[in-house]
């Protein structure tokens, strides 16, 4: 028996990025659940940010932002950029967190995530209080320490990226694979019958 719960914003689960805009010179950046992939080709990423969000005014000011993966072992740096506004703090300063040039964009990644795309904004969705931002991503990087034996392809065991949880609000780690993907669902494919 399932029980109804009315209209709600919760998907389980959640990434939880920091999204960056501005310069090397002014930056800030937040924590974003509301984060997804938008589209592949090309490749696209669309998040929803508050209007309030000081974030939100450097990425509209610039065109560009920086999506930065953290791992889960540093959820209390994520949730300090998530709980303080660069409005008031600088938040680099606080975490002791440290930026390095991006290759294509003039947003800088963060250092200390060791999985990066940098994106340029193409489109703005109002959404009553927020406006959904979808970014091309136009470069990504990762960490040596981060791929995969062959070297071009992101060991999601190494990165243990960090996942939001909502609803009862927390921080979790990936669990282990359970099959593969896109050749699993094949026992369930029958081949028609011969006439
Ligand atoms: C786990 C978590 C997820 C969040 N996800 C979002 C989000 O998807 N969109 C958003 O606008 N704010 C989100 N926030 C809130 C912002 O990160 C927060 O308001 C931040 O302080 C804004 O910083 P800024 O004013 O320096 O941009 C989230 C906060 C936390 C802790």
């Amino acid at each position: 028996m399932k029980k109804r719960l009315g209209p709600t914003d919760r998907l389980y689960p959640m990434p939880c990025p920091l999204v960056l805009g501005g310069t090397m010179d002014e930056h800030d950046a937040l924590a974003v659940a509301w984060v997804g992939i938008g589209a592949g080709t090309p490749p696209s990423v669309a998040m929803a940010l508050r209007r309030s969000r000081h974030t939100l005014a450097l990425i509209r000011e610039h065109g560009e932002f920086t999506v930065n993966i953290p791992c889960a072992a540093d959820a209390a740096v994520v949730d300090y950029f998530g709980i303080t506004s660069g409005a008031q703090r600088d938040k680099f300063a606080d975490t002791g967190w440290t930026v390095e040039p991006a290759a294509v964009v003039a947003a800088p990644i963060i250092a200390e995530c060791p999985y990066n795309l940098e994106c340029r904004v193409t489109h703005e969705i109002e959404i009553g209080e927020y406006i959904h931002v979808i970014g091309e991503v136009v470069e990504s990087h990762a960490e040596e320490s981060v791929l995969d034996a062959g070297g071009e392809k992101v060991d999601v065991t190494a990165l243990d990226p960090l996942i939001y949880i909502a609803g009862s609000r927390e921080y979790r780690r990936l669990g282990g694979k359970v099959a593969e993907a896109y050749s699993a669902g094949r026992v369930f494919r029958h081949e028609p019958s011969e006439r």
